[in-house]
């Protein structure tokens, strides 16, 4: 636990998928056909869906996040030798229910309560963030679910971060970041954010261009950092 107090935020701003929803989930489900290359098979499929994003974004070469979970699906399956058309879209229609990690709804609650904006920001298309958005029940508790599709670049671009103050109409330094993607909490600090990294992974820290603000593990440990409860 952290003893960090970030001040006067009006915005936190959760990322969304390892942050709000369980990727992992996807492939637990699978287990039966998966069987004991799940977890590796979720791993990689993660980690090249994160790469295609990176490489996309370097080359200026954009196709939205459903085509590129597609892809990395497609090379994790091809990897691990699943040659199964069923199994590919039973995963991907996994991917648009995932589950919310279980103190998420409580959270998005306690904060409206003490008056402060909520929202996602989200490599996700529009279409995938509404159906998890939907499936957990958290609509209700979000002023805004925010894709990169409207800038047509990933993160860590910094017009992503930048569209996200200009939408909520509040600047950086008023705006808690929670992510639990370690690149994505150093580079919403290098921007100029206040930063939470949610270290649900038990990652080391980025030796990168700047530090979060703080650490936590699950995201209830959000809200005494902003003195709420
Ligand atoms: C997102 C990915 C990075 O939701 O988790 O943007």
């Amino acid at each position: 636990m952290t003893d960090t107090r970030l001040e006067n935020i009006e915005a936190c701003v959760f990322d969304a998928y390892g942050t709000l929803f369980d990727f992992n989930s996807a492939a637990k489900s699978e287990r039966d056909s998966l069987g004991d290359k799940a977890d590796e098979f979720s791993a990689l499929w993660r980690t090249k869906q994160l790469e295609y994003t990176w490489l996309r974004a370097c080359m200026g070469k954009h196709k939205d996040f459903w085509g590129v979970t597609g892809d990395a699906l497609d090379y994790a399956l091809d990897t691990l030798g699943f040659d199964d058309a069923d199994l590919r879209e039973r995963l991907m229609n996994l991917y648009l229910k995932l589950d919310a990690f279980p103190e998420v709804p409580q959270v998005l609650k306690d904060l409206k309560a003490a008056g402060i904006k909520t929202a996602i920001l989200s490599n996700g298309e529009p279409k995938m963030l509404d159906s998890a958005v939907r499936n957990s029940g958290i609509g209700g508790d979000l002023d805004a679910v925010l894709s990169v599709e409207s800038v047509g670049v990933y993160k860590p671009h910094f017009s992503v971060y930048q569209m996200t103050c200009d939408e909520l109409d509040v600047p950086a330094e008023r705006i808690s970041f929670q992510s639990s993607n370690a690149w994505d909490a150093v580079a919403a600090a290098t921007f100029g954010m206040k930063v939470i990294w949610c270290n649900r992974y038990g990652q080391r820290r980025e030796r990168l261009t700047a530090e979060p603000d703080a650490e936590i593990t699950d995201l209830s440990q959000m809200l005494p950092i902003l003195g709420i409860g």
